[in-house]
């Protein structure tokens, strides 16, 4: 039995980070939500009807780590910096959603799934980063693929939901898409939690980017992959995109390959690695799509692979479709995914 820290508790991550915990993940003795300041005194339990064994609300200052065995960080980047080494130091167990430590050499990045084995031992830093929602969802379906054949290269373009953007996101796109409907003629302004107006649109441009026009976002697809799949040279070239869109993350990944393929073969190999559900050609419609994924508690929980091809003149080159939903599978499902795994190698506790 666990006593978890789940900071960023009434965030869009932390939410789902509890109502796992709830549903019995990991058997936890004791959950503490931590928020900012602006949280103290709210009633999590009741508000999102929880029965887990949950402590009040309580700040970072006020957090105490004695007995405390996890701390699942999901309150953004600063937060992550600025406090969880010395949460670790302290003997805690850090599990950080955010992109603080995911390239540092001494921090595993981890999916359960994909690298288990770099949780083989404690980190002797005391801290696992979760990868980046995106690079999630691609590393599950892009695994199985280089078993099969051998990856060369990814080009992947990202259509990326608005939950991606946190609470504020989420109601940034509800209150625009109400603003648009009311009055078509309404363009919104630029700003905002997305940096341009996204009901209605497309915003081809997630985190800022650097001196070669590369943004944020697309250097965590570029990199992460590399550390996770311990592929250090795998080119990758991505394209990440804002869509209008509440919940899940979608991705169009073309792949070259080392080996030729077949369509059915690549079905095979996708629909026998666990966590993963293929839509086949055989069925239709032949390829996931967000809102079905979102709507059932159990689709949310898997990596959902369709529209799988081989192109006619190259059977070296595979293109797929690829739906998950980023709260879960790119975030509080992984993060807690790596407690369950830690606490099975024995080494937490
Ligand atoms: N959304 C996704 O799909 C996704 C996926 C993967 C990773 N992530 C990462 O997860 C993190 C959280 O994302 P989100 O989408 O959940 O954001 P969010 O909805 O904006 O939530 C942010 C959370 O951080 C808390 N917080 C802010 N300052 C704090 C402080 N000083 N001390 C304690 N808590 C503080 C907020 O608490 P208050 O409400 O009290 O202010 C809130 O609970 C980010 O690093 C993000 O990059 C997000």
């Amino acid at each position: 039995m666990l006593r978890i820290a789940v900071v960023g508790a009434t965030g869009a991550v932390g939410r789902e980070c509890l109502a796992l915990l709830d549903g019995g993940i990991v058997p936890v003795e004791q959950v503490v939500p931590v928020g900012s300041a602006r949280s103290v005194g709210r009633d999590l339990g009741r508000e999102l009807g929880l029965s887990l064994p949950l402590a009040d609300l309580v700040t970072l200052d006020e957090l105490d780590p004695r007995g405390l065995d996890v701390a699942v960080f999901s309150a953004g980047a600063e937060v992550s910096g600025r406090e969880a080494e010395q949460l670790a130091a302290a003997g805690v167990l850090v599990v950080d959603n955010s992109s603080a430590f995911r390239m540092r050499p001494d921090v595993p990045l981890v999916v359960p799934q994909v690298n288990p084995a770099a949780l083989d031992d404690r980190p002797a830093c005391g801290l696992v980063a979760n990868p980046n929602c995106s690079t999630i969802q691609l590393v599950r379906a892009l695994h199985p693929v280089h078993e099969l054949a051998g990856l060369r290269g990814v080009v992947v373009a990202t259509y990326q939901a608005a939950s991606g953007g946190g609470v504020r996101g989420l109601r940034e796109l509800a209150e625009e898409s109400r603003a648009v409907l009311d009055d078509p003629g309404a363009q919104g302004a630029p700003g905002g939690r997305f940096g341009q107006p996204l009901a209605f649109n497309l915003v081809p441009e997630i985190g800022l980017p650097d001196a070669h026009g590369l943004t944020h976002e697309e250097r965590k697809l570029v990199r992460e992959p590399r550390k996770i799949l311990g592929l250090p040279d795998l080119r990758v070239s991505a394209t990440a995109v804002r869509v209008p869109v509440f919940d899940c993350h979608s991705e169009a990944v073309h792949i070259a390959l080392r080996e030729p393929v077949t369509a059915e073969a690549v079905e095979e190999a996708l629909a026998a690695t666990p966590g993963l559900r293929v839509h086949r050609r055989s069925h239709s419609p032949a390829y996931p799509m967000p809102r079905t994924v979102f709507a059932r508690r159990e689709d949310r929980a898997l990596v959902h692979v369709g529209r799988v091809r081989v192109e006619p003149e190259d059977d070296r080159a595979l293109a797929l479709w690829v739906v998950a939903d980023n709260l879960w599978v790119g975030a509080a499902l992984n993060a807690l995914q790596i407690v369950e795994l830690a606490a099975k190698n024995g080494w937490l506790g």
